[in-house]
Formats: C-alpha cells, structure tokens, sequence
C-alpha cells in the first residue's frame, strides 16, 4: 500500500510554499471555467467542516458556494451550537470532526486555538481568519492584482495604510513571497508582529521583493500602483474603538492621499468596510476600486486551496 501523505494546513500563507503561484493560477481557470458554466467536482464525496467564532459574510458564502461547485458537502457550525461552547476541549473536537470530514476551515479568535485544532485534526485545517493571519483573503487578492497587471508581481509596489493587522500580516508574507514590493504605514503603537517581519524580509531576500515600513501614510502611497487598506477596529477589538479611532484619524484612505499614488491606482479593501473611517465613499467607489473583485476572488480563491490542499 502507498505510504499515507502528510496532511496538510493551511494556518499561514507561508504554508503554501510553492504552491502559492500554481494555486493562483489554478483559481484563475476555475474563475474563467466557473464564467463558462463549467464545474468539475474535484471535491465530489468530500465533507469540508466549517467553525466561525466570529460573523462573516465574504468567507463563509464563498467557502460553502466554492464546496458546492466543487461537489462536495459543507457543514455550518457555531461554537454556541457545538459542544465546544460547553468546554469540550478543541482537541477532542478535532479527533472527533476529523472521523467525518475532510478539511475544517476555523475562524477563530485566537491563533494558538487554530494550532491547537490542527494539532490534534487528522485532516487539513484551514485559517479563515485568526488574530494574527487571514491568508485565504490575502490569496484572492493576490488574484485580484495579478488579473489587473497581467500575471506580473515585480515591477510594481502596494502600499497599506492603517493597522498592522491580521490581513496586513498575510499581505506582508505574501507580497515577500510572489515578488510584489509593498510599503506599508501603520501608527506608532500598531506595528506588525516583528516575527512576521523578520519572516517576511527572509521570504523577500528570495523573490526580490522590497518590504519598507514607516508611520507616514503619504510617504507609503507616495508613487504606489495600487493602495489597499482594512478596518481601523478589527473583529474582537471592539473595547478599544475610541482609542484606535484617534491613533488611526491621519490614516484615512481619501482623494487627498490617493492623489499621492500613481495616477489610475488601483483601491483595495478586504471588506467590511466603514465609509468615512478608514476609506471615503468617493475612493471606495470610484473607477480603480477593485474591491468587489477581490470580495468575487474570495469564491475562486478558495476551490484553489480546497483542490490544493486536498489533493
Ligand atoms: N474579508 C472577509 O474575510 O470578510 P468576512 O468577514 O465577511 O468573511
Ligand atoms: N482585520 C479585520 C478583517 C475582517 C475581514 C478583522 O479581523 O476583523
């Protein structure tokens, strides 16, 4: 008999690998196959459960829509329904849920909790967003950004303005991955993880890509091809809105900070977005705003890690 292989997580975008280019393309042709009518079920017979600790709109419907096209079957779950608002530990949890389905997708609310499951499940997890990384999102933008600039990373520059967040973290990794040169302003006080940093500069040593970080949102944009940002107050920070909301007030994505940008730059914004906090209605619904693509690539994205993963 064949030796089993190793299951596979997907807690970070750094445990893509090498996979991360091929994954996009690959999610590139189920987009362009999907458009045509054409589904191929990759997943048929496979159960993918999902856990969300916190809301989603984006993640939940296109992981369930993007199991459906793929054939299988995906299960809805909220801790308050599971035992596991009750105290079972997540490591029973796994061992259990792992005797019925083939993957987990967890949003969680802490990064160790998503360890822990993956620790203990015998099939692959995957991160829909935790404290510290959100890589499924930083996958369909990656997408977005390689439809508009023709598959070509290097060459141009992102910038981020706001919080150094989950979804910043991920972007940080996977531009150093592909090549992409990002520059980044965040507040004295919401700074990346170092770690995630010195991660980061090694993964860009490799591909090329410059990685320059600053408290100057003007100096961040400054040129950029596209400029994307995300939420001042993240899911489970709601306690310091007041404080974030001040700390973040000279971050605000508007045509007064985009005129810094290279003429025709293109927007980008993870969604949920709140108008008039972090982004203006005129720039997030203005004609370079590619939001609704990447909310769109969320669905490709996803089939392109279940395929990979579950290969
Ligand atoms: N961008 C994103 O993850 O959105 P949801 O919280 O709606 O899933
Ligand atoms: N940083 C945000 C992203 C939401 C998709 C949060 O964690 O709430």
């Amino acid at each position: 008999m064949p030796a089993k292989r190793p299951k596979r997580d997907l807690l970070s975008i750094v445990d893509l690998g090498d996979d991360l280019a091929p994954l996009l393309k690959r999610a590139a042709r189920l987009k362009a196959e999907r458009r045509r009518g054409v589904l191929r079920p990759s997943l048929k017979g496979k159960n993918v459960a999902m856990i969300f600790e916190k809301p989603s709109t984006r993640t939940r419907t296109s992981f369930e829509v993007g199991v459906h096209d793929l054939g299988g079957h995906s299960l809805y779950m909220s801790p308050k329904d599971l035992q596991l608002g009750r105290g079972e530990t997540i490591a029973d949890t796994a061992r259990v849920l792992s005797r019925y389905v083939d993957a987990i997708v967890y949003r969680a609310f802490r990064s160790q909790d998503e360890a822990e499951l993956a620790k203990w499940a015998s099939v692959p997890v995957i991160n829909a967003l935790d404290d510290r990384e959100h890589p499924c999102q930083i996958v369909a933008d990656l997408l977005t950004l390689s439809e508009r600039w023709k598959g070509r990373f290097s060459g141009h520059r992102l910038a981020w303005v706001g919080d150094g967040n989950n979804v910043h973290h991920s972007l940080l990794l996977g531009c150093a991955m592909v090549g992409l040169d990002l520059s980044s302003a965040t507040p004295e006080g919401y700074h990346d993880d170092p770690g995630i940093v010195s991660t980061a500069r090694e993964l860009a040593k490799k591909s090329g890509a410059a990685l320059s970080f600053s408290t100057d949102p003007r100096e961040a944009v400054r040129g950029a091809d596209a400029v994307y940002t995300d939420v001042w107050v993240s899911m489970g920070e709601e306690a310091e809105q007041s404080a974030r909301e001040k700390a973040f007030a000279g971050y605000q994505v508007n045509a007064a900070l985009m005129a810094h940008a290279r003429p025709g730059a293109l927007v980008l914004h993870d969604l949920p977005a709140h108008r008039g906090l972090e982004i203006t209605d005129d720039v997030i619904d203005g004609p370079t705003s590619v939001v609704w693509d990447q909310a769109e690539n969320r669905l490709h994205g996803q089939k392109a890690i279940l395929e990979t993963l579950l290969r």
